[in-house]
């Protein structure tokens, strides 16, 4: 009997294709735990949330739940073991796309790109001035990577090698592969009072929540950016807004947000930030490649049983 894959509505349909070519049934929904019910596995997106109830729902013919994300936040992984679940991701094929994304958003705050959109679309811009909307150059600067995984390893290297900024870094595990960028392992406490940009590129754990909250960003240099493109409730949003407010530091740009898609009161009314919505692998190469892994994903588990 062909097996059952259940497709969250919002995965790209080349990946469904992919499922329907390898012979399994895929049915489409937004709610695993209702229509996913007989499925052998769950193809889903990282705003779909799995825990043990929808798994339990789902049943326990239940072999693999793929995530088209490097991200497994929305899945309760203990749960999935606990049941010998097996649970994938997409990392690698989004890392330059993310890297990307994030030396952007550096770019943007450093040289006051949309504030400089805004101006001219305001009307405001009445003559050049030597001294308007005056940014910061990246060269000599010093980088603080906090997460050194493959994302962060490759922002790093694009911000080193391309701009001449000076790299430290911090991350919970041991230095091993990532010495290759040749930065400097630092603590959090002396990344944050060394860097001129703090950009963040850990998972979502229970010992990142917060890890960027009042103190932390007390910490920075008040010429410092800070760059979130990992996951929003890294940074405690409402101690941002009062960090930002008082000009505590220079500037922040997210791509993630705590409690998305809502803003924290204030956010959005600083002239110090730059918002994007939670589009850093959004690029076409990488969401592509993001939907065929996350079905190679399940046809790999799913054929090797
Ligand atoms: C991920 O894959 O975890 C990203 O946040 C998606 O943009």
């Amino acid at each position: 009997m062909r097996q059952t894959v259940f497709v969250s509505k919002g995965v790209p349909q080349r990946a469904a294709e992919l499922l329907k070519k390898q012979g399994y049934r895929v049915v489409r929904g937004t709610s695993a735990a209702r229509e996913g019910r007989g499925a052998a596995a769950v193809l889903c997106l990282l705003t779909d949330k799995v825990d043990a109830k929808t798994m339990d729902a789902i049943g326990p013919q239940l072999k693999v739940i793929s995530n088209m994300a490097a991200g497994t936040d929305n899945i309760d992984v203990a749960a999935a073991e606990k049941r010998g679940v097996s649970v994938a991701n997409t990392p690698d094929v989004l890392t330059e796309t993310v890297a990307e994304h994030a030396v952007g958003l550096l770019l943007v705050l450093s040289r006051r790109i949309v504030e400089g959109d805004w101006f001219v679309r305001k009307g405001k811009y009445k003559g050049w001035k030597p001294d308007l909307l005056l940014g910061q150059e990246l060269r000599g600067k010093t980088l603080g990577i906090v997460g050194y995984g493959r994302i962060g390893c490759r922002t790093a290297e694009i911000l080193q090698k391309g701009f001449g900024m000076k790299v430290v870094y911090h991350d919970i595990k041991g230095s091993g592969v990532h010495e290759a960028c040749g930065a400097k392992k630092i603590s959090l406490q002396e990344l944050l009072e060394q860097s001129d940009a703090v950009s963040l590129h850990v998972p979502m754990l229970s010992s990142t929540r917060h890890l960027i909250s009042k103190k932390e960003l007390k910490a920075m240099k008040k010429t410092a950016y800070l760059v979130n493109t990992s996951r929003g409730p890294v940074v405690d949003e409402k101690a941002l807004v009062a960090s930002l407010e008082r000009n505590e530091i220079a500037g922040a740009a997210l791509d993630v947000f705590e409690n998305e898609p809502r803003l924290a009161p204030g956010l959005a009314k600083l002239d110090n930030i730059v918002l994007t919505p939670h589009i850093a692998s959004a690029s076409k190469e990488a969401r592509d490649a993001m939907a065929k892994l996350a079905a190679k994903n399940i046809i790999e588990v799913l054929e090797n049983l």
